[in-house]
């Protein structure tokens, strides 16, 4: 793994004009959220080893380095799902190739199901704990071999969402005038959305959104060091009697909500 970061970091490194600071990933119906970038450099995914093209629509796969304001930032247009068949491995690896390229911050994104009755459609969740359900039962980045160089065996993930970044996000918002959530996600290995029992399970654990990424990229940040804030755009509302969620509606609530995401991304970066 520690060779394929590298010639990753390397295929990465010879076309960029700005070291990044930040990694930004975006979920789906959101890659266009970051669009404005200058002295940007765009690398498709299938010019990085590791790195796979994307099959879900509403994700483009394409790394885009560039400043944005002036912030040098990394943008994942479009990420790897458990649920298309890569194992966590594959999932996370990006984010291993973002701390290497420089990034010493991760800011996550994704499209998720509002498990608050009292929540819209469109609101965005500060995510300030996750539940890695897949990783829980064995589906887990950092199972197998440790390498030391990338991080510790046993890394602790308390407070993992929680840094200096948290206030200013909210500080940001405010100014904005957006409503900022925040809350508890749950990560599902999907692609099946819940059942209504799945629903009313996942509130009795203090789930307040659920979705099928994030966790993965999230706990292997953690296990590099990095600084991680993480963003969830309720795109429906997963509620045991109401509709079933599609991922047409996912998509169109990520189209309307994404000046309002990228104007909150611009205000955060700002105060870096
Ligand atoms: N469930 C799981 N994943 C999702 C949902 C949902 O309701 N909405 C968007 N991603």
């Amino acid at each position: 793994m520690y060779e394929l970061i590298e010639q990753s970091r390397a295929a990465i490194a010879e076309r960029i004009l700005v070291k990044p600071r930040v990694g930004l990933i975006l979920g789906s119906g959101l890659g266009d959220l970051a669009d404005d970038l200058d002295q940007v450099a765009v690398v498709p995914y299938a010019d990085i080893p590791g790195f796979h093209a994307p099959k879900v629509p509403g994700h483009r796969g394409e790394l885009a380095v560039g400043l944005m304001g002036s912030c040098p930032v990394a943008v994942m247009r479009g990420r790897f799902h458990f649920y298309e068949g890569y194992s966590m491995q594959e999932v996370a690896f990006p984010v291993r190739v973002l701390k290497a390229i420089g990034c010493d911050t991760l800011i996550v994104t994704n499209a998720a199901g509002g498990l608050r009755p009292d929540w819209q459609v469109g609101d965005i969740m500060q995510i300030s704990d996750q539940i890695f359900l897949p990783g829980m039962i064995g589906n887990h980045p950092l199972r197998g071999e440790n390498d030391e160089r990338l991080g510790p065996r046993f890394p602790g993930v308390v407070g993992a969402f929680e840094n200096d970044l948290v206030p200013i996000a909210h500080a940001v918002a405010a100014t904005q005038g957006t409503t900022l959530r925040e809350g508890v996600y749950c990560m599902l290995s999907g692609p099946s959305f819940e059942s209504a029992a799945e629903i009313r399970m996942l509130r009795v654990w203090g789930a307040d959104a659920v979705g099928m990424s994030t966790a993965p990229e999230v706990i292997v940040a953690i296990h590099s060091g990095m600084r991680v804030l993480g963003f969830s755009l309720i795109t429906n509302l997963a509620i045991p009697d109401g509709s079933p969620a599609n991922h047409a509606e996912v998509l169109a609530t990520g189209e309307q909500a994404q000046p309002r995401f990228s104007a909150l991304i611009h205000g955060i970066l700002a105060h870096l």
